[in-house]
C-alpha cells in the first residue's frame, strides 16, 4: 500500500522537487499540499506550489494555504523570506510568467484542509513538513483530538551541527523555533532529516546533464531550477554544488534504506543569544533526555538521484491517451 501523505511546504526550488517526488512514486500517495511562510510569502509559496502542480501535469491534489507567519509576533519576529537563495519569486530561474497557473487554489486554509484530509482518509497520514513548522505545530494546538489519525512526521528541518541561516540555526527550525519546539515535544514520532543528511545530496553537473538528457519540458524547467539554486549557493555559502534538501524526506518514506537514522533527544534553542533557533541534538545521549526523533545521518546519494531523476522522466512523459483505432 503506498504511504498516505500531506506535505506542507514553501516553494522553494527544493521543495518543487519534492513534490515531484511524492507525486510521481507509486510508493506514496500525495492527498494535499499545504503551503506556509518561509522561503517567500504564503501568497508566493503557495502560487509556486500551484506553478510547480501545472508544470508537471499533476491534477486533483488540493493546494492550500497557511500561516502567513511564525506563531509568536512582535516587532522582532516578523516572517523571515529566503530570497537569496530562492529569489524574489521564491521559485526563480525557469520564469514561469505572470499568468494564473490552471490548478486552482482550494478554498479551505492549511488547517481545514488536513483537518478534512485526516478525517477523511481511512488510514493515519503521514505529515511531510519542508518549510516552517508553523502549520504543523498550529495544527497538533488546534486538533488534539486528531493526533492518532497522524501516523508520524518526517520533516527536513535543523542540523545535528551547524546551521545555515545563523552560524547555529537552520532555516525552517530560525523562522518558527515555537512551532518546531512544539512539534519535537508533541510525542508523536518525528524523523528529523538535517542539514548534516541534506548536505551530502549535491546536484553535480552529472545529476543536471541526466536530468537535461531526458529532454522534455519539465527536464529543461528542472535544469533552470537547478541550476539558479547552483548560482545563489555558489554565491551564499561557496558552494560549488547545491544541495537538495527537501526531497531526502520523500525519498527516505520511499525507501527507509537510503538515508541512515538514530534515534536522539533533539531539543529545539529558544532563547539562546546567539543560538535561537538551533536544534540541539544529544548523539551520544550524555543529557539523559529522553529520544523524541530519528534523527538522518548517511544518505546513499546515487540512490537518491536515482529516485529524484526518475521521477521527472515519468511526469514529463506524455499522458497516455487511448490507443490509436485504424
Ligand atoms: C531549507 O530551507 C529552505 O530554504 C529549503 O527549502 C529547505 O527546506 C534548508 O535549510
Ligand atoms: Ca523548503
Amino acid at each position: 500500500m503506498p504511504v498516505p501523505v500531506i506535505l506542507d511546504c514553501d516553494p522553494g526550488h527544493d521543495d518543487a522537487f519534492n513534490i515531484l517526488l511524492a507525486a510521481a512514486h507509486p510508493a506514496v500517495e500525495l492527498l494535499a499540499l499545504t503551503t506556509v511562510a518561509g522561503n517567500q510569502t504564503v501568497e508566493k509559496t503557495t502560487l509556486n506550489a500551484r506553478r510547480v502542480c501545472e508544470v508537471a501535469g499533476i491534477r486533483g491534489v488540493p493546494i492550500a494555504a497557511g500561516r502567513d507567519r511564525p506563531l509568536r509576533g512582535g516587532p522582532d519576529r516578523e516572517p523571515r523570506v529566503a530570497a537569496d537563495i530562492h529569489g524574489g519569486s521564491g521559485l526563480d530561474g525557469p520564469g514561469f510568467g505572470e499568468g494564473e497557473p490552471d490548478v486552482p487554489q482550494d478554498p479551505r486554509d492549511a488547517l481545514t484542509l488536513i483537518r478534512d484530509t485526516l478525517l477523511t482518509h481511512p488510514a493515519p497520514v503521514t505529515l511531510v513538513p519542508t518549510g516552517p513548522l508553523s502549520n504543523i505545530a498550529t495544527f497538533l494546538l488546534a486538533h488534539p483530538e486528531l493526533t492518532p489519525r497522524i501516523e508520524r512526521i518526517v520533516l527536513m528541518g535543523g542540523s545535528t551541527g551547524r546551521g545555515n541561516t545563523t552560524p547555529a540555526a537552520e532555516f525552517n527550525i530560525l523562522c518558527d523555533p515555537e512551532a518546531a519546539d512544539i512539534v519535537f515535544s508533541s510525542g508523536l514520532p518525528i524523523t528529523m532529516i538535517g542539514l548534516n543528511a541534506t548536505h551530502q545530496a549535491r546536484a553535480t553537473p552529472e545529476v543536471v546533464a541526466r536530468i537535461a538528457a531526458l529532454g522534455t519540458p519539465l527536464a529543461r524547467l528542472c535544469v533552470q531550477l537547478l541550476t539558479y539554486f547552483a548560482g545563489t549557493y555558489r554565491e551564499v555559502y561557496g558552494f560549488d554544488t547545491p544541495p537538495l534538501h527537501d526531497p531526502l524526506t520523500v525519498a527516505h518514506l520511499i525507501d527507509p534504506s537510503l538515508i541512515s537514522l538514530v534515534r536522539a533527544a533533539v531539543s529545539v534553542e529558544l532563547t539562546g543569544t546567539h543560538t535561537r533557533g538551533a536544534t540541539v541534538v544529544d548523539l551520544h545521549g550524555v543529557t539523559g533526555r529522553p529520544a523524541n526523533a530519528d534523527v538522518g545521518m548517511e544518505v546513499d546519494v546515487p540512490g537518491f538521484w536515482e529516485l529524484v531523476i526518475d521521477a521527472v522522466r515519468v511526469l514529463g512523459e506524455p499522458a497516455e491517451g487511448p490507443p490509436d483505432t485504424p
